[in-house]
Protein backbone atom coordinates (compact mmCIF):
# COMPACT_ATOMS: atom_id res chain seq x y z
CA UNK A 1 0.00 0.00 0.00
CA UNK A 2 1.09 3.48 -1.05
CA UNK A 3 2.48 5.84 2.39
CA UNK A 4 0.41 8.50 3.04
CA UNK A 5 1.44 11.58 0.67
CA UNK A 6 3.23 14.11 3.21
CA UNK A 7 -0.11 16.68 2.63
CA UNK A 8 -2.68 14.27 3.83
CA UNK A 9 -1.65 13.52 7.14
CA UNK A 10 -3.18 13.79 10.67
CA UNK A 11 -1.67 16.45 13.23
CA UNK A 12 -0.72 19.63 13.77
CA UNK A 13 2.44 21.96 11.99
CA UNK A 14 3.67 24.62 13.48
CA UNK A 15 3.24 27.69 11.30
CA UNK A 16 4.11 31.15 11.52
CA UNK A 17 4.34 30.75 15.22
CA UNK A 18 1.13 28.60 16.03
CA UNK A 19 0.02 25.27 15.72
CA UNK A 20 -2.71 24.19 12.96
CA UNK A 21 -4.22 21.26 11.52
CA UNK A 22 -1.59 19.54 9.47
CA UNK A 23 -4.28 19.45 6.34
CA UNK A 24 -4.63 23.36 6.73
CA UNK A 25 -0.75 24.22 6.27
CA UNK A 26 -0.77 25.43 2.76
CA UNK A 27 0.99 28.08 1.10
CA UNK A 28 -0.20 30.13 -2.36
CA UNK A 29 1.14 28.74 -5.59
CA UNK A 30 2.21 32.58 -5.80
CA UNK A 31 4.61 32.22 -3.37
CA UNK A 32 8.49 33.32 -3.53
CA UNK A 33 9.94 30.28 -2.51
CA UNK A 34 8.53 28.13 -4.90
CA UNK A 35 9.31 30.00 -8.02
CA UNK A 36 12.91 31.44 -6.85
CA UNK A 37 14.27 28.99 -4.53
CA UNK A 38 14.57 31.73 -1.58
CA UNK A 39 13.66 28.85 1.24
CA UNK A 40 15.87 27.79 3.81
CA UNK A 41 15.43 23.98 5.83
CA UNK A 42 16.65 21.97 8.32
CA UNK A 43 16.15 17.88 8.72
CA UNK A 44 16.62 16.75 12.16
CA UNK A 45 16.06 13.22 13.88
CA UNK A 46 15.01 12.75 17.51
CA UNK A 47 15.90 9.55 19.40
CA UNK A 48 13.98 8.51 22.54
CA UNK A 49 11.85 11.85 22.77
CA UNK A 50 15.05 14.28 22.35
CA UNK A 51 16.61 16.21 19.37
CA UNK A 52 20.29 15.12 18.83
CA UNK A 53 21.90 18.74 18.63
CA UNK A 54 19.13 20.84 18.11
CA UNK A 55 20.63 24.15 19.19
CA UNK A 56 23.37 23.07 16.31
CA UNK A 57 20.24 22.15 13.72
CA UNK A 58 18.47 25.70 14.70
CA UNK A 59 21.70 28.10 14.60
CA UNK A 60 22.48 26.53 11.28
CA UNK A 61 18.68 27.60 10.31
CA UNK A 62 19.23 30.97 10.75
CA UNK A 63 22.51 30.87 9.52
CA UNK A 64 21.23 29.59 6.12
CA UNK A 65 18.44 32.23 5.91
CA UNK A 66 21.12 35.39 6.60
CA UNK A 67 23.58 33.90 3.97
CA UNK A 68 20.15 34.08 1.29
CA UNK A 69 19.88 37.53 2.55
CA UNK A 70 16.75 36.80 4.93
CA UNK A 71 15.85 37.29 8.80
CA UNK A 72 14.02 33.92 10.52
CA UNK A 73 11.69 36.35 12.50
CA UNK A 74 11.57 33.89 15.39
CA UNK A 75 14.57 33.13 18.03
CA UNK A 76 16.36 30.07 18.37
CA UNK A 77 14.49 29.72 21.76
CA UNK A 78 11.12 30.18 20.18
CA UNK A 79 12.15 27.38 17.31
CA UNK A 80 13.44 25.11 20.29
CA UNK A 81 10.68 25.24 22.30
CA UNK A 82 8.09 24.83 19.41
CA UNK A 83 10.13 21.73 17.91
CA UNK A 84 9.73 20.15 21.43
CA UNK A 85 6.29 21.16 21.96
CA UNK A 86 5.28 19.35 18.47
CA UNK A 87 7.49 16.39 19.73
CA UNK A 88 5.15 16.08 22.76
CA UNK A 89 1.72 16.72 21.21
CA UNK A 90 1.91 14.02 18.68
CA UNK A 91 3.54 11.77 21.39
CA UNK A 92 6.69 11.15 19.51
CA UNK A 93 9.90 9.58 20.71
CA UNK A 94 12.15 8.44 17.21
CA UNK A 95 11.15 11.20 14.86
CA UNK A 96 12.39 13.52 11.66
CA UNK A 97 11.71 16.87 12.35
CA UNK A 98 11.50 19.46 9.18
CA UNK A 99 11.39 23.19 9.90
CA UNK A 100 11.32 25.44 6.92
CA UNK A 101 11.59 28.99 5.98
CA UNK A 102 10.79 30.83 3.08
CA UNK A 103 10.09 34.49 1.01
CA UNK A 104 6.36 34.85 0.90
CA UNK A 105 3.91 36.46 -1.92
CA UNK A 106 4.04 40.06 -1.61
CA UNK A 107 6.12 40.47 -4.66
CA UNK A 108 6.89 37.96 -7.69
CA UNK A 109 9.98 39.08 -9.50
CA UNK A 110 13.61 38.17 -8.52
CA UNK A 111 13.66 41.35 -5.84
CA UNK A 112 11.57 40.24 -3.19
CA UNK A 113 13.12 42.73 -0.42
CA UNK A 114 10.27 43.05 1.52
CA UNK A 115 8.44 39.67 1.35
CA UNK A 116 7.32 38.09 5.08
CA UNK A 117 9.46 35.24 5.75
CA UNK A 118 7.58 32.65 7.00
CA UNK A 119 8.69 29.75 8.89
CA UNK A 120 6.61 25.98 9.50
CA UNK A 121 8.08 23.00 11.77
CA UNK A 122 6.70 19.60 11.05
CA UNK A 123 7.76 16.03 12.96
CA UNK A 124 6.84 12.69 11.70
CA UNK A 125 7.45 9.40 13.14
CA UNK A 126 10.58 7.71 11.91
CA UNK A 127 11.94 4.83 13.64
CA UNK A 128 15.35 4.56 14.49
CA UNK A 129 16.40 1.26 12.30
CA UNK A 130 19.88 0.16 13.31
CA UNK A 131 19.56 -3.08 11.99
CA UNK A 132 23.09 -4.01 11.45
CA UNK A 133 23.10 -6.62 9.34
CA UNK A 134 21.21 -4.70 6.61
CA UNK A 135 23.33 -1.39 6.98
CA UNK A 136 26.45 -3.37 7.48
CA UNK A 137 26.22 -5.01 3.89
CA UNK A 138 26.55 -1.60 2.85
CA UNK A 139 24.93 0.31 0.33
CA UNK A 140 25.94 1.29 -3.78
CA UNK A 141 26.93 4.71 -5.26
CA UNK A 142 26.89 5.30 -8.45
CA UNK A 143 29.26 8.42 -10.29
CA UNK A 144 27.38 11.63 -10.48
CA UNK A 145 27.31 13.79 -13.54
CA UNK A 146 26.53 17.29 -11.05
CA UNK A 147 29.11 18.48 -9.53
CA UNK A 148 28.87 20.90 -6.37
CA UNK A 149 29.49 24.47 -7.69
CA UNK A 150 32.34 26.77 -7.06
CA UNK A 151 31.53 28.45 -4.21
CA UNK A 152 31.77 31.91 -6.43
CA UNK A 153 28.23 30.14 -8.13
CA UNK A 154 25.88 29.45 -5.65
CA UNK A 155 26.34 30.16 -1.28
CA UNK A 156 27.23 26.61 -0.64
CA UNK A 157 27.26 27.25 3.21
CA UNK A 158 23.48 27.51 3.91
CA UNK A 159 21.16 24.96 3.61
CA UNK A 160 19.14 26.30 0.58
CA UNK A 161 16.57 24.57 -1.32
CA UNK A 162 17.92 25.43 -4.85
CA UNK A 163 21.62 24.01 -3.69
CA UNK A 164 19.48 20.46 -3.67
CA UNK A 165 18.20 20.63 -7.68
CA UNK A 166 21.38 18.99 -8.38
CA UNK A 167 20.88 16.60 -5.38
CA UNK A 168 17.55 15.34 -6.76
CA UNK A 169 18.71 15.00 -10.52
CA UNK A 170 21.84 13.33 -9.14
CA UNK A 171 19.81 11.03 -6.77
CA UNK A 172 17.28 10.32 -9.57
CA UNK A 173 19.56 8.98 -12.25
CA UNK A 174 21.86 6.55 -9.81
CA UNK A 175 18.33 5.13 -9.11
CA UNK A 176 17.43 4.45 -12.07
CA UNK A 177 20.40 2.51 -12.41
CA UNK A 178 19.85 0.56 -9.08
CA UNK A 179 22.16 2.17 -7.06
CA UNK A 180 21.20 3.99 -3.75
CA UNK A 181 22.55 6.76 -4.22
CA UNK A 182 25.52 9.17 -6.23
CA UNK A 183 29.01 10.83 -5.16
CA UNK A 184 29.30 13.90 -6.35
CA UNK A 185 32.99 15.65 -7.48
CA UNK A 186 33.29 19.31 -7.19
CA UNK A 187 33.65 21.96 -9.48
CA UNK A 188 37.59 21.33 -9.60
CA UNK A 189 37.35 17.63 -9.96
CA UNK A 190 37.71 16.57 -6.41
CA UNK A 191 35.30 14.04 -4.60
CA UNK A 192 32.78 15.99 -2.36
CA UNK A 193 29.85 14.18 -0.83
CA UNK A 194 26.32 12.08 -1.68
CA UNK A 195 23.35 14.22 -2.51
CA UNK A 196 22.07 14.69 0.74
CA UNK A 197 24.95 13.08 3.59
CA UNK A 198 28.94 13.54 3.63
CA UNK A 199 31.75 10.97 2.75
CA UNK A 200 34.81 9.50 4.94
CA UNK A 201 37.10 7.02 3.53
CA UNK A 202 39.75 4.70 5.46
CA UNK A 203 43.26 3.83 4.52
CA UNK A 204 45.67 2.78 6.95
CA UNK A 205 44.09 3.08 10.04
CA UNK A 206 43.24 6.83 9.54
CA UNK A 207 40.08 8.30 8.31
CA UNK A 208 40.13 10.95 5.26
CA UNK A 209 37.34 12.95 4.01
CA UNK A 210 37.09 16.02 1.69
CA UNK A 211 37.52 20.02 2.90
CA UNK A 212 34.20 20.94 3.05
CA UNK A 213 34.74 24.09 1.27
CA UNK A 214 32.09 24.12 -1.37
CA UNK A 215 29.71 21.71 0.42
CA UNK A 216 27.58 21.52 3.83
CA UNK A 217 29.85 20.85 6.88
CA UNK A 218 27.55 18.72 8.42
CA UNK A 219 26.65 17.75 11.68
CA UNK A 220 26.80 14.27 11.99
CA UNK A 221 30.39 14.76 9.84
CA UNK A 222 31.50 16.95 12.92
CA UNK A 223 30.56 14.79 15.40
CA UNK A 224 31.80 11.45 13.58
CA UNK A 225 35.23 13.45 13.50
CA UNK A 226 35.06 14.02 17.06
CA UNK A 227 34.12 10.34 18.13
CA UNK A 228 36.80 8.99 15.89
CA UNK A 229 39.50 11.49 17.55
CA UNK A 230 38.11 10.49 20.49
CA UNK A 231 39.03 7.04 19.91
CA UNK A 232 42.46 8.11 18.90
CA UNK A 233 42.08 7.93 15.12
CA UNK A 234 43.84 10.44 12.92
CA UNK A 235 41.23 12.58 10.58
CA UNK A 236 42.59 14.07 7.72
CA UNK A 237 40.96 16.69 6.33
CA UNK A 238 41.95 17.30 2.63
CA UNK A 239 41.35 17.76 -1.33
CA UNK A 240 40.77 14.10 -2.49
CA UNK A 241 40.74 13.27 -5.68
CA UNK A 242 38.17 10.44 -8.15
CA UNK A 243 41.69 8.50 -8.95
CA UNK A 244 42.39 7.60 -4.73
CA UNK A 245 39.39 5.96 -4.78
CA UNK A 246 40.71 2.15 -5.45
CA UNK A 247 43.39 3.13 -3.02
CA UNK A 248 40.73 3.12 0.31
CA UNK A 249 39.94 -0.22 1.96
CA UNK A 250 36.51 1.71 3.69
CA UNK A 251 34.40 4.29 2.91
CA UNK A 252 31.01 5.63 4.53
CA UNK A 253 28.86 8.19 4.82
CA UNK A 254 27.44 10.46 7.23
CA UNK A 255 24.47 12.73 7.72
CA UNK A 256 21.29 13.44 10.15
CA UNK A 257 19.14 11.19 7.91
CA UNK A 258 22.13 8.47 6.64
CA UNK A 259 23.57 8.54 10.27
CA UNK A 260 26.85 6.42 9.66
CA UNK A 261 26.13 4.09 6.59
CA UNK A 262 28.88 1.81 5.53
CA UNK A 263 29.69 2.23 1.52
CA UNK A 264 30.20 -1.24 -0.38
CA UNK A 265 30.95 0.14 -3.98
CA UNK A 266 31.35 3.48 -6.00
CA UNK A 267 31.33 3.09 -9.72
CA UNK A 268 33.58 0.21 -10.32
CA UNK A 269 35.43 0.39 -6.42
CA UNK A 270 34.61 -1.84 -4.26
CA UNK A 271 35.10 -1.36 -0.02
CA UNK A 272 35.08 -3.40 2.78
CA UNK A 273 32.71 -2.85 5.97
CA UNK A 274 35.44 -2.83 8.03
CA UNK A 275 36.49 -2.60 11.65
CA UNK A 276 36.58 1.08 12.00
CA UNK A 277 33.13 1.83 9.98
CA UNK A 278 31.57 -0.62 12.15
CA UNK A 279 32.88 1.21 15.43
CA UNK A 280 32.06 4.22 14.42
CA UNK A 281 28.54 3.54 13.66
CA UNK A 282 28.04 1.64 17.47
CA UNK A 283 29.69 5.13 18.79
CA UNK A 284 27.24 7.43 16.63
CA UNK A 285 24.40 4.81 17.72
CA UNK A 286 25.37 5.79 21.07
CA UNK A 287 26.15 9.17 20.74
CA UNK A 288 21.98 10.30 19.55
CA UNK A 289 21.31 8.53 22.52
CA UNK A 290 18.78 10.99 24.72
CA UNK A 291 21.40 12.41 27.91
CA UNK A 292 18.62 12.90 30.43
CA UNK A 293 16.00 9.10 30.65
CA UNK A 294 14.46 8.16 27.07
CA UNK A 295 10.89 8.75 26.42
CA UNK A 296 8.70 6.27 25.58
CA UNK A 297 5.71 6.84 23.47
CA UNK A 298 2.56 6.71 25.83
CA UNK A 299 0.10 4.01 24.90
CA UNK A 300 -3.12 4.82 23.42
C1 LIG B 1 23.89 17.76 0.71
C2 LIG B 1 24.09 17.35 2.13
N1 LIG B 1 25.35 17.17 2.60
C3 LIG B 1 25.58 16.79 3.87
C4 LIG B 1 24.54 16.56 4.75
C5 LIG B 1 24.83 16.13 6.16
O1 LIG B 1 24.47 17.15 7.03
P1 LIG B 1 24.02 16.83 8.53
O2 LIG B 1 25.02 15.88 9.07
O3 LIG B 1 24.08 18.16 9.19
O4 LIG B 1 22.66 16.26 8.46
C6 LIG B 1 23.23 16.73 4.31
C7 LIG B 1 22.10 16.50 5.22
O5 LIG B 1 21.55 17.45 5.71
C8 LIG B 1 23.00 17.15 2.98
O6 LIG B 1 21.76 17.30 2.53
Amino acid sequence: MAAVPFDQRDGEIWFDGVFIPWKDAKVHVLTHGLHYASSVFEGERAYGGEVFKLEEHTERLHMSADVLGFEIPYSAEVINAATKELLRRHNLVDAYIRPVAWRGSEMMGVSAQHNTIHLAIAAWEWPSYFKPEERLKGIRLDMADYRRPDPRTAPYKSKAAGLYMICTLSKHAAERKGYADALMLDWRGQVAEATGANVFFVKDGKLHTPTPDCFLDGITRRTVIGLARARGLEVIERAIMPEELSGFEQCFLTGTAAEVTPVSEIGPHNFQVGEISRVLMEDYTAAVQPKAAPRVAAAG
